[in-house]
């Protein structure tokens, strides 16, 4: 018997990261505008930057290498990691300011561009290919779900014993 994972398969299942993700932006964006605190604009840009690294470790290590099997589109997926390691740049940047870095709203918009094209070219091509392709999206959803859940706990643990 398959498990059940609340998604529909494994194109909603990041789909949702990506909504999750976006929320988050526009919830930065908010801040910035309303002269929130620091403290809430950093702690949200933690936290963006930890959402991205597991949705990105996701996607690398189980969504992309099956998708690339099937398709056999390698210059595609090459683009996509190469567009993971442009937002990793800037993840790792954000990752090393301090509160009260100067640069910090800047480069969280500077992301959010970055992954907003990015998430186009998902959306719009890699996942319509991945529907039309001979995937078992439902159970790839469950590889994503329990890989996600192990992923979030560890990166939990890690910022838990930064913050001590
Ligand atoms: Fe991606
Ligand atoms: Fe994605």
């Amino acid at each position: 018997m398959k498990k059940h994972v609340p998604f529909d398969d494994a194109v909603d299942l990041l789909d949702a990261d990506h909504k999750a993700v976006k929320k988050m932006f526009l919830d930065h964006a908010t801040l910035c505008e309303q002269s929130g605190t620091e403290e809430g604009k950093y702690a949200l840009a933690q936290s963006i930057c930890q959402a991205l690294t597991v949705h990105s470790q996701l996607e690398e290590e189980i969504f992309y290498p099956l998708v690339r099997d099937v398709i056999g589109k390698d210059e595609l997926m090459e683009d996509a990691l190469e567009d993971h390691a442009q937002a990793k740049e800037v993840i790792d940047q954000i990752q090393a300011m301090n509160i009260a870095d100067p640069q910090l709203d800047s480069a969280v918009k500077v992301l959010k561009g970055l992954i907003d094209q990015h998430v186009l070219q998902e959306r719009e091509v890699i996942f319509l290919k991945a529907r039309y392709a001979a995937l078992d999206l439902k159970e790839i959803a469950v590889l994503l779900f329990e890989r996600k859940q192990e992923l979030m706990l560890s990166a939990k643990a890690h910022a838990s014993k930064e913050a001590i």
